[in-house]
């Protein structure tokens, strides 16, 4: 396997000298789900944001297929395959679904010629076979729309984009047991189409079935990383007591 990102001794912090992330190092693989694990405030979101530009490291570099990209600003990153779908919505309540999912690949069309008009439509129709569920809603406006079904939104416009990196940010917080269960479904078929994954969620359980390689994050140190069969065996008992929780 070759890395898609590589982390390298990241540290960055939001205010003066208190670092959130310390020299903090993983990688995500081509093709296959990484998962990272910890506490409330132990810094995941704050990875997500070094490694999309919301947020420059003071040191370390974040490498994407062999290229230095750290600090690159978010909206060059769609350009480079990267797409991140954070924890808050990022869609435009006041503007129609179809416009939510058109926006940015219409976005990277004009900034790089690719896809051309024909592929946009090609794509679009691919993904309502994917999440037919948004047939009926493409003329609601965003924000009338349920909160799972704002998350499908967001998913089906990240399929669109074709990423090769995505980073997955809390996808299943405070949706319903039938909606989580849509959205893991989502993330397999991303995965199953070679995307390379960045995952974090709160059921700490799920993420260790999905994911091939799991890190945990302990106040901004990386503590622990292995495979789902480290977890059942010798790291188990160890991330148990580290996180205070059963899994
Ligand atoms: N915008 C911000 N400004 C200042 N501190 C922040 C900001 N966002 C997060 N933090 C702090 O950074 C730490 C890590 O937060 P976060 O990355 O959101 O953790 P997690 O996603 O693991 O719950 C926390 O102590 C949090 O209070
Ligand atoms: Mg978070």
């Amino acid at each position: 396997m070759s890395s898609v990102l590589a982390l390298d001794n990241v540290t960055a912090g939001y205010v003066g000298d208190i670092d959130v992330l310390r020299s903090l190092s993983l990688t995500v693989e081509a093709g296959s789900i990484t998962g990272l694990i910890g506490l409330n405030g132990a810094g995941k979101s704050t990875v997500m944001k070094a490694i999309c530009g919301f947020l420059k490291p003071k040191a370390g570099r974040v490498v994407y297929q062999g290229n230095d990209i750290t600090g690159l600003a978010p909206h060059h990153l769609s350009a480079h395959g990267i797409w991140y779908i954070p924890q808050e919505s990022s869609l435009f309540p006041y503007m129609s679904v179809t416009e939510n999912l058109r926006l940015p690949l219409e976005g990277l069309s004009r900034a790089t010629g690719s896809p051309d008009r024909a592929e946009i439509d090609r794509r679009f129709a691919d993904m309502l076979e994917k999440f037919p569920a948004l047939r009926p809603k493409l003329k609601a406006q965003a924000g009338d729309l349920s909160g799972g079904q704002q998350k499908m939104v967001e998913f089906a416009k990240a399929w669109l984009m074709r990423p090769q990196l995505c980073l997955i940010d809390e996808p299943s917080i405070g949706l319903s047991p039938k909606i989580v269960e849509e959205v893991f479904g989502w993330i397999k078929l991303f995965a199953a189409e070679q995307m390379a994954i960045l995952l974090v969620d709160h059921n700490v359980r799920r993420v260790i079935a999905m994911s091939q390689r799991i890190y945990v994050l302990s106040l901004g140190e990386i503590t622990a990383s292995g495979t789902p069969e480290d977890f059942q065996g010798n790291l188990h008992e160890q991330v148990k007591s580290w996180l205070g929780i059963n899994f």
